[in-house]
């Protein structure tokens, strides 16, 4: 099996405080037309630890990531980055924010003209005073962390979606972000693929300190990665802790999702839920296998 860690030397992100939320969502509500999206969320992202955002499709988890970049700005509430208010700033002042997060978008959105190597030194040109052979220096660091030095000089179109997902990744990446969001960071890539990008987030968070927020559908990814697990239903948190808690939450939206209900099963999931509830309220009931720590 490849390694895709292989001769990864990445390296440490800008000192970030050691206590206090790296971000923070407060009341959140975002809506599109009369489509209500986000439904007064609030969460802190304790520093240092990897958090996965669950849901079903649509549910606003990319729309809840977009705000963490002020990529989407809320209709009420507000969004914290290191204790300060970043959902009121301007585009210039969002910049410095910016610098500090890695953002791997859903759709990889790398730039089709231009090559690989262009495509990562491009953030580098735009936040730093890097050289040319620094900037060289850093792009092969970066493709060498996700086992892709060979595609240097190739267009995005020239290769496949799950390596283009890697380049993007890459991206992500080298500005040595304290902050890392992604979104389906598995989605499209074959199981050992998916396996080394759980394995790159957790080692980006156990040697760097990196904060990581990952949306996925993936539960293995989930179980590989995760610290803390939020699901989010109908612009609501209705799930939140280690995911061995979540497996066991009594919420029919919650086991419908984990189990791959389709939801129009959730009326009579809920009232079945229900009447367990009567015969021993205390008595959550486990479904599927236990995780371990
Ligand atoms: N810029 C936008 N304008 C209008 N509607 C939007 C916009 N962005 C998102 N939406 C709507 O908000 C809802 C949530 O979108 P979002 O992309 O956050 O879903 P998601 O949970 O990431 O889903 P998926 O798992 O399919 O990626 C969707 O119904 C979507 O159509
Ligand atoms: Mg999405």
């Amino acid at each position: 099996m490849p390694d895709p860690l292989r001769g990864s030397p990445i390296s440490a992100p800008a000192a970030a405080p050691a206590e206090g939320p790296i971000a923070s969502l407060r009341g959140l509500h975002k809506r599109f037309g009369a489509q209500k999206v986000l439904d007064g969320v609030s969460l802190d992202f304790a520093t240092g630890r990897t958090t996965v955002v669950l849901g079903p499709s649509g549910s606003g988890k990319s729309v809840l990531l977009r705000h963490i970049v002020g990529l989407l700005r809320p209709d009420r509430g507000e969004v914290l980055f290191r204790g300060r208010r970043i959902d009121n700033l301007r585009e210039r002042e969002l910049f410095a924010v910016r610098r500090e997060i890695g953002f791997l978008f859903q759709l990889s959105a790398l730039f089709d003209s231009m090559t690989i190597r262009e495509n990562l030194e491009f953030p580098l040109t735009e936040h730093t005073d890097l050289g040319p052979e620094s900037r060289r220096q850093r792009v092969a660091e970066a493709l060498r962390t996700v086992d892709l030095e060979g595609a240097m000089d190739k267009v995005p179109s020239q290769l496949s979606g799950g390596q283009q997902k890697r380049v993007a990744l890459a991206r992500a990446i080298i500005l040595r972000p304290a902050l890392i969001l992604y979104d389906e960071p598995t989605t499209g890539l074959d199981p050992i693929r998916a396996d080394g990008i759980n394995q790159l987030i957790v080692k980006l968070q156990r040697e760097l300190g990196v904060t990581s927020i990952v949306v996925t559908h993936d539960l293995v990814s989930a179980q590989a990665v995760s610290d803390r697990v939020i699901m989010l239903y109908e612009g609501k948190i209705i799930a939140d802790g280690p995911l061995p808690a979540v497996r066991r939450s009594g919420d029919p939206h919650v086991q419908n999702f984990l189990r791959g209900v389709y939801e129009d099963d959730v009326e009579r999931t809920a009232v079945a839920a229900g009447s367990a509830e009567e015969n021993g309220p205390d008595e959550p009931q486990p479904s599927g296998q236990e995780v371990q720590g």
